[in-house]
């Protein structure tokens, strides 16, 4: 992995990154070289030029024409470096190239999705091959959310009702972080995923197993993986603690207080339409922020998830 001039970034790890840092690098000594001009010159002056009993106010040159188009000059020309340069970038990350491999990613609070081509699918971990173009088509099902990678010097809005486009190609495999830097409510510092790159191999492989994910696991197990790899972790604690949402732990087969009054007993079938219908009963002290789960899940990582649950009893602790 490359390291950065600064080093005050993280590691480069995609092919645009290099050109974004050499920017940002520009932009960062010509500020501090600047800084240091007009600090320095300000206190020598300052001291030199200090109020003194056999000096008088108003003597000495007013202006010097030549100094002063220089000091005009010298700016204009930074920043039409900067433009012209910058400007080079901004196209560089906005066309993408033709032979690129289409992603689709849904944000919504607080998860990421994946759609990839031959209809495998992802939550939070996008995986993307090594050394190819990647284009990801963005939206949003509920608020404003944003997409960055560090690593690969990368940040796009994904918005609701439009998408957006952005693409990158990562030039090391490895895990990277993925950050949601948009505000977008209670569990937005939770909205954390990760970029797998990985080879073209392993990436076909990845494709296939993760069509047959989970077959031949026992279900309590399964749904443990799940409830990592499907964010249920960013909102529902499994320790008791309540989070966003009610903890799992010791949910099962207790009688839930609601917030219309009711109560209701929490079974599989409450557990079922909780994920899949999450306003239809909302349990008291708990906001209706959940997204359903329509759609991103099979019928078996259904049961799978309500069986984790289920497991979770409080005698569980002490044998
Ligand atoms: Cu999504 Cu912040």
């Amino acid at each position: 992995m490359d390291t950065t001039a600064t080093g005050i970034l993280p590691p480069r790890s995609s092919t645009l990154a290099g050109e974004v840092d050499a920017l940002f690098n520009f932009v960062l000594i010509a500020s501090i070289i600047f800084f240091l001009i007009v600090v320095v010159g300000m206190i020598i002056f300052v001291i030199r030029y200090r109020r003194r009993e056999d000096r008088l106010v108003g003597t000495g040159p007013s202006h010097n024409r030549w100094l002063e188009i220089l000091w005009a000059l010298i700016p204009l020309v930074l920043v039409f470096i900067v433009f012209l340069w910058g400007f080079r970038v901004y196209m560089k990350m906005n066309i993408v190239p033709g032979n690129a491999l289409e992603i689709k990613v849904t944000a919504q609070k607080w998860f990421w999705s994946f759609d990839y081509p031959g209809g495998a699918t992802s939550l939070n971990d996008l995986v993307v091959p090594v050394d190819r173009p990647v284009k990801l088509v963005m939206s949003s099902t509920d608020v404003i959310h944003s997409f960055f990678v560090p690593n690969f010097r990368m940040k796009m809005d994904v918005l609701p009702n439009r998408y957006t486009v952005t693409w990158f190609q990562a030039t090391h495999t490895g895990n990277y972080d993925l950050f949601c830097t948009e505000y977008c409510g209670t569990g937005h510092s939770e909205m954390i995923g990760k970029v797998k790159v990985v080879s073209q191999r392993e990436y076909e492989e990845w494709l296939e197993t993760s069509a047959s994910e989970g077959e031949g696991m026992p279900l309590t197990d399964f749904g443990a993986q799940l409830y990592q790899s499907k964010a249920c972790i960013t909102c529902h604690s499994v320790d008791g603690r309540p989070q966003v949402g009610p903890s799992f732990k010791g949910r099962f087969g207790t009688q839930v207080q609601l917030q219309d009054g009711e109560t209701t007993l929490a079974d599989e079938n409450y557990m079922r339409e909780s994920i899949l219908n999450p306003q239809a009963k909302i349990a008291a002290g708990y906001q209706p922020v959940m997204p359903t789960y329509q759609g991103l899940l099979k019928d078996r990582e259904i049961d799978a998830l309500i069986e984790y649950i289920k497991s979770l009893q409080e005698e569980n602790d002490n044998p």
